[in-house]
C-alpha cells in the first residue's frame, strides 16, 4: 500500500445531447489542471470523466437524428472523446453510464435503497416539465421559465430524501469545506429551510424507455439523475466493496457548474447517507462562461466552440485563457477580444518575450551555455526569494480553487523579472563585466523555470517546450534547478504575438 494522499477529482458527466462546448470544456480543462498539479505534487490522483447517456433528453436527441439512442451514444461520445484528446486532459477513467460496469451498480443500489425501506410507490399528480425533466411545483409553472409543462398522474417509485434532510444540514453546518465557495453553501442552506420533499426516481416504460430498468420493477426504468449520480461511485468500484474501493471513497472534489448544486448538494448527498457511505470532502461549483453579456445556448446560436480556438491560437493557450480568466465561483464572459488581449499580454509579452530575451541573449554572450549563478546581489535576492516560495503559494491557492490568483501570482513573478533585466541590462553588461552579465541571466533563466515548471499543469505542452530549450525538463521547484554548463535548444517564438487585424 502506498502512503500517497488520495486526490479523486470528478466532473459532472456530460449529457450526450449535442456536441461539447466551451462550458463543457471548463471544467473539464479545470479538472485536468488540478489532476495535473496534484500527480506533480505525488498525490495518488484518479481523475473521473464521462457521459450522462440515459434519460429523455438523450432518446429525444437520437429521436431527432433518427437513430436508436444507443447508436446515437456511441456516435456523440467520440465527439467528447476526441476534444478531450485534443485538449491534452489526462483523465484516468471515462465512465459512460450505459456501460454494464455502471448499470450493474445502479441496480444493485436501487435494491439496497429499497430493501433499506428508503424507496416507496406512490401515485403522484402534478406538472411535469419534459424540458427539465422532473416535476414542478404549480409556481414554477407560472414562473414560465419551465418548456413542455405537462399535468401527469401516475405512479412512480420514490426515494426517501425528506428522511436525510435534518442530517444533511447538520453535516453541511458543521463542514464549511463541503460546499464550495461560500455562497453556494449558504444557497443550500437556504433551500434546506424549507421542508424537502421525496424524490421521484423513476419513470414508466411507456412514458421513456432508455433509461436503466428498476430490478424490482420491470415497467419502470431510473430517473437519470439518480442513475447519473451513482457514477462517482461506480467508476471506482463501489461493487467490490475492496482496498482499493475505500482508498478512492469520499472523493476529494466533485467539480461542478452551478447549474447542478441542488442534485449534488441535496440528492446526491441523500443517497450517500441511505448507503451508507461517506460524504464527499468537497462539492465545488463554479460560474457560468457567458458568450459576451449573454448565456451560452444553441438556440441563441452563440455558443463558442473550443475547437475553432484550439486551431487557431493552439490548445495551450485556449486553456491558459479559460483558467486566467475565470475567478472563482462568479460568471465570466467569452469573447474573443479578451482572449486576445489575454494571449498578447500574458503569454506573447510577458511569458513569451522573457524565454525570447534570455535564450537570444545566451547564444549572443555565452554560446547558448547557462552561465555560472555567482553570488547573488541585493537585486537578485527578492527574485530569488519570490521564486523559493512561488511554488507553495501556488499550492495553497489551488487548494482554495483560485486558479485565477495563482497563475497571476507566476506571471507576476515572469514580470518582475522582466522588469529586472529592464534594470539591469545584461546586453550592456555583457560587454563590461561577464559574470555580472551571467548573474543576471541566469537568475532570469533560472526564475523562468520555476514558473514553467509551476505552469506545467496549465500549458503542458508549451511549458514542457520551453523547458526543454532551457535544458531543465523534469526539473523541481527548488531555486538553482537550472545547471550552470547546459546547452540551451534553438526554438521558433512559443507564443508569437496575435495580430489583431487578423482575428
Ligand atoms: N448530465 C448532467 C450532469 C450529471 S453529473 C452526475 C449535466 N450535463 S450537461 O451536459 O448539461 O453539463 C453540465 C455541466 O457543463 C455544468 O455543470 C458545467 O460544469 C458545464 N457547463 C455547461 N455550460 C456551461 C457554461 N456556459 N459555463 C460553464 N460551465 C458550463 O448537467
Amino acid at each position: 500500500m502506498s502512503a500517497k494522499n488520495n486526490f479523486y477529482i470528478t466532473t459532472p458527466i456530460y449529457y450526450v445531447n449535442d456536441r461539447p462546448h466551451i462550458g463543457h470544456a471548463y471544467t473539464t480543462i479545470l479538472a485536468d489542471v488540478l489532476a495535473r498539479f496534484h500527480r506533480a505534487m505525488g498525490d495518488d490522483v484518479l481523475f473521473l470523466t464521462g457521459l450522462d447517456e440515459h434519460g429523455q433528453k438523450v432518446q429525444q436527441a437520437a429521436q431527432q437524428r433518427g437513430l436508436e439512442p444507443r447508436a446515437h451514444c456511441d456516435e456523440l461520445a467520440v465527439r467528447f472523446t476526441d476534444l478531450w484528446k485534443k485538449l491534452g486532459i489526462s483523465n484516468d477513467d471515462f465512465i459512460r453510464t450505459t456501460q454494464p460496469r455502471h448499470v450493474q451498480v445502479v441496480q444493485a443500489i436501487l435494491q439496497k435503497v429499497y430493501d433499506n425501506g428508503d424507496i416507496y410507490q406512490n401515485e403522484y399528480e402534478g406538472l411535469y416539465s419534459v424540458a427539465e425533466e422532473r416535476f414542478i411545483t404549480e409556481k414554477e409553472a407560472e414562473s414560465g421559465q419551465f418548456r413542455d409543462v405537462r399535468r401527469i398522474k401516475e405512479k412512480n417509485w420514490f426515494f426517501r430524501m425528506s428522511r436525510y434532510q435534518a442530517r444533511l444540514v447538520e453535516a453541511i453546518e458543521q463542514n464549511p469545506g463541503l460546499i464550495r465557495p461560500e455562497h453556494r453553501r449558504n444557497e443550500m442552506l437556504g433551500f434546506l429551510r424549507q421542508p424537502l420533499g421525496d424524490l421521484c426516481i423513476s419513470r414508466p416504460k411507456s412514458r421513456l424507455s432508455w433509461g436503466i430498468e428498476i430490478p424490482f420493477d420491470r415497467d419502470y426504468v431510473t430517473y437519470v439523475w439518480f442513475d447519473a449520480l451513482i457514477n462517482y461511485i461506480s467508476a471506482p468500484g463501489y461493487l467490490a466493496d475492496d482496498e482499493a474501493f475505500s482508498r478512492r471513497w469520499p472523493a476529494t472534489v466533485h467539480l461542478i457548474g452551478k447549474d447542478i448544486l441542488t442534485t449534488h448538494c441535496v440528492y446526491w448527498t441523500t443517497m450517500l447517507f441511505s448507503l451508507g457511505l461517506p460524504l464527499p470532502a468537497t462539492v465545488f461549483a463554479h460560474g457560468w462562461w457567458l458568450s459576451g453579456e449573454s448565456k451560452m445556448s444553441k438556440s441563441l446560436g452563440n455558443v463558442v466552440d473550443p475547437l475553432d480556438l484550439i486551431e487557431q491560437h493552439g490548445v495551450d493557450a485556449l486553456r491558459y485563457y479559460l483558467m486566467s480568466e475565470m475567478i472563482l465561483g462568479q460568471d465570466s464572459s467569452f469573447t474573443v477580444d479578451n482572449f486576445v488581449k489575454r494571449y498578447n499580454s500574458d503569454l506573447a509579452n510577458d511569458l513569451g518575450n522573457l524565454l525570447n530575451r534570455v535564450s537570444g541573449l545566451l547564444s549572443r554572450y555565452f554560446d547558448s551555455t547557462v552561465p555560472e549563478p555567482g553570488e547573488l546581489t541585493p537585486a537578485e535576492q527578492p527574485i530569488a526569494q519570490a521564486g523559493a516560495v512561488l511554488g507553495g503559494r501556488v499550492a495553497a491557492l489551488l487548494q482554495e480553487f483560485k486558479v485565477d490568483n495563482a497563475l497571476n501570482e507566476i506571471m507576476n513573478l515572469v514580470r518582475s523579472v522582466n522588469k529586472y533585466m529592464e534594470q539591469q541590462a545584461p546586453w550592456k553588461l555583457a560587454k563590461e563585466d561577464k559574470a555580472a552579465a551571467g548573474r543576471v541571466l541566469y537568475t532570469a533563466a533560472e526564475a523562468l523555470r520555476l514558473s514553467l515548471v509551476l505552469l506545467s499543469a496549465v500549458m503542458p505542452t508549451k511549458s514542457a517546450a520551453a523547458l526543454e530549450v532551457l535544458g531543465a525538463s523534469d526539473s523541481g521547484l527548488d531555486w538553482g534547478g537550472l545547471k550552470p554548463g547546459t546547452r540551451l535548444q534553438a526554438h521558433p517564438p512559443l507564443f508569437p504575438r496575435i495580430e489583431t487585424e487578423k482575428k
